[in-house]
């Protein structure tokens, strides 16, 4: 595998980073994951454009533009061998004496990206479903930052895990109201399925706004699927027809399992025939294509 590290591609085996790197000490960085469809990125200009909001979220400078951010992503997928790949970019505060406030003056950031070959998602997954399970979420006030500090995403995937499942479906407690809302899952965006409806929470600070999330309300608002952008009570979850689940390496997948119990039939639902197949055909067209 070939990756790029501070202008630089060379062999996986052979990257550096100091100890003293920040985002190693604190966590003090940012990322993007961007899946390349037939050696093209999907949605690049959407990905560098969030990957500009998490920078200035963490009040580090963005070290490139979109020409230059570009030219380095062609050239790592020129670099490595399969059609499909998905892109891990990764950038750090860089190197400094631990301390906890900014370097002063401030320092190069570590600029790191891999690729690896994204696979399509397993068939009898698609037909079986995935097993979820709900938790408080627990995490902080800007989880629309991509960070890359993800300890609280770390061990809410591993709960679904260990109760041998495929992912954790987070529930924010609002202590002024006393509601209980659905946000995301502990890596990926979930949509809620009611009467036909198709449900999404709202982008706000409390979930990362997914690219995927926003081809699947595109896909749903162009082909005449009800939808609705708004706040999931806890209760519109647990008596959801479908539950739906999305991140750019996952997909859409059905979720038909939840907390033991079916979700609906506790078979793919209508909804997931549906927006499954317009993906795989936007997919065909438009991501495999020439076309956004
Ligand atoms: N994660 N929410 C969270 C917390 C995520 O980590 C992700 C993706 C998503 C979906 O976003 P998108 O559709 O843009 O992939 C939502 C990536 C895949 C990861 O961390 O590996």
């Amino acid at each position: 595998m070939t990756i790029y590290l501070n202008g630089q591609y060379m062999p996986i085996e052979e990257a550096r980073i100091s100890v003293l790197d920040r985002g190693f000490i604190f966590g003090d960085g940012i990322y993007e994951v961007i899946p390349v469809y037939a050696r093209r990125a999907f949605r690049l200009e959407e990905h560098l454009h969030r990957l500009q909001h998490s920078l200035d979220g963490i009040k580090l400078a963005n070290p490139h533009n979109n020409a230059e951010w570009t030219r380095i992503i062609e050239e790592l997928i020129a670099n490595n061998a399969s059609e499909d790949q998905y892109l891990y970019l990764h950038i750090t505060r860089g190197v400094a004496r631990r301390d906890h406030a900014f370097p002063r003056p401030p320092v190069s950031p570590t600029i790191f990206m891999m690729s690896n070959p994204l696979p399509a998602p397993p068939t009898a997954l698609l037909q079986s479903g995935i097993a979820c399970i709900t938790a408080p979420d627990n995490r902080w006030l800007r989880c629309d930052i991509k960070a890359i500090a993800l300890l609280p995403n770390v061990l809410l995937r591993q709960m679904a895990v260990d109760a041998g499942c495929a992912e954790t479906i987070l529930i924010r407690h609002d202590s002024l109201t006393g509601n209980e809302f659905m946000t995301e899952g502990a890596a990926s965006n979930i949509f809620v399925v009611k009467n036909g409806v198709l449900l999404a929470p709202p982008k706000d600070n409390l979930m990362l706004p997914g690219i995927t999330y926003d081809v699947v309300l595109e896909l749903a608002a162009s082909n005449g699927i009800p939808h609705q952008v708004r706040r999931i009570g806890v209760a519109e979850v647990v008596e959801a027809d479908e539950l739906l689940l999305t991140s750019s390496t996952k997909e859409v997948l059905p979720i038909t399992l939840l907390d033991g119990k079916a979700v609906g039939s506790g078979t793919p639902g209508a909804m997931f025939d549906r927006l499954h197949a317009l993906y795989q055909n936007f997919k065909r067209d438009v991501m495999r294509g020439n076309r956004d």
